[in-house]
């Protein structure tokens, strides 16, 4: 196949990418067959206080775009401690109130939602203060988990009202968490991935079987371009255990800084786009993988050249890792 579109269907997943409403057209849905709205979906986007909804404008117009291109559509984000917008500080009957909007405004044509986006911390430190409640007891007890059914969680709240949403309207969208730096069983340098460890138990706590809260894992995997920080085996690995809980992984965010300091026109980018794309192909569970923007010149992180195509407004190039991309894609 010629697209990532087409390669990705034929080896049994998506492919798709974030973009604004500024950025879909022939060419966006020739290439991709998902679409997240990078922005427009978001709380401070769309939320009123109260929970209903404003301003969709941006986010139907994507969504519309979506339908009419049979492409998939990731919702962007629910529960999130940055971009709260006005559900800043909302109790969680406001969350729940905002959650079956958000759900009920799209339904089916929002393939997967992210209901709760980034609640783990940096530095082992178990869940993330936010504004939301939770005792999540951060392995106080000693008993290897971060959850325990006692512990009050704003994460299992927030999906439990999702998942009633979904079976009383017999939507067949499917509920994610989403986080980052959870990609690799072991960080950089070695030792214990102890973000994903947690991400790991709040799956397996809530995540399993008929009755499951979560559908899907998220890994972001916004990845620098150090050979060492993209372990095929490890990220495999990673995925592989969340996929033997019964849930679909995704990798939701992909870009990988390309570092100019080697001088290396893009190959070693292009070889770590490879590895990523294969540990995800490998993995029967590993349903689809979104990259975040078209161009490294309208990325987040522009001057890190994380992306596939070089260009802007439509005129696009394709860099190295794009062919990396596309061939892997079409081993299958
Ligand atoms: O649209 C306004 C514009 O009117 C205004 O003039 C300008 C001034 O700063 O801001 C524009 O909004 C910016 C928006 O991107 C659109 O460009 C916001 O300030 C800026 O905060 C926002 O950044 C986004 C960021 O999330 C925060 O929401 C990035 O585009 C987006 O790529 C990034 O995506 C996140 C994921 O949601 C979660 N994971 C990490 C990822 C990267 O940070």
């Amino acid at each position: 196949a010629t697209t990532l579109r087409a390669a990705a269907a034929q080896a049994g997943l998506f492919f798709g990418a974030a973009a604004g409403p500024g950025r879909v057209n022939a060419f966006f849905s020739s290439e991709f067959g998902q679409l997240t709205p990078e922005n427009d979906m978001k709380p401070d986007a769309i939320a009123n206080a109260n929970g209903t909804l404003r301003n969709t404008g941006n986010a139907d117009t994507l969504v519309n775009f979506a339908q009419s291109n049979n492409m998939l559509v990731r919702g962007h984000t629910m529960v999130w401690y940055s971009q709260a917008g006005q559900l800043q500080g909302a109790n969680q009957s406001t969350l729940n109130t905002y959650i079956g909007n958000a759900l009920l405004r799209w339904g089916n044509k929002v393939a997967y939602w992210d209901v709760v986006n980034e609640a783990l911390a940096d530095n082992n430190a178990g869940t993330r203060r936010s504004q939301w409640p939770h005792t999540l007891d951060r392995d106080a007890n000693g008993d290897g988990d971060y959850f325990d059914a006692t512990d009050t969680d704003y994460i299992r709240d927030s999906f439990t009202r999702a998942k009633q949403v979904v079976q009383q309207n017999g939507l067949s969208t499917k509920l994610c968490i989403n986080d980052y730096d959870v990609e690799g069983l072991t960080v950089q340098g070695g030792g214990r991935n102890r973000k994903a460890d947690a991400l790991y138990d709040i799956v397996r706590a809530y995540g399993q079987g008929s009755n499951r809260l979560i559908d899907c894992v998220g890994f972001q995997s916004h990845f620098n371009d150090n050979p060492n920080s993209i372990i095929t085996d490890d990220l495999q690995a990673n995925i592989q255990r969340f996929a033997d809980l019964g849930v679909e992984v995704q990798l939701t965010e992909l870009d990988i800084d390309d570092d100019l300091s080697n001088n290396d026109i893009g190959q070693g980018q292009a070889e770590n786009y490879r590895k990523v794309v294969r540990a995800c192909l490998n993995v029967t569970r590993c349903t689809g993988i979104t990259v975040w923007g078209i161009a490294d010149s309208e990325s987040w992180r522009a001057s890190e050249r994380g992306l596939l195509f070089t260009g802007s407004n439509g005129n696009y190039q394709k860099k190295a890792a794009y062919t990396a991309v596309l061939e892997e894609l079409n081993k299958g």
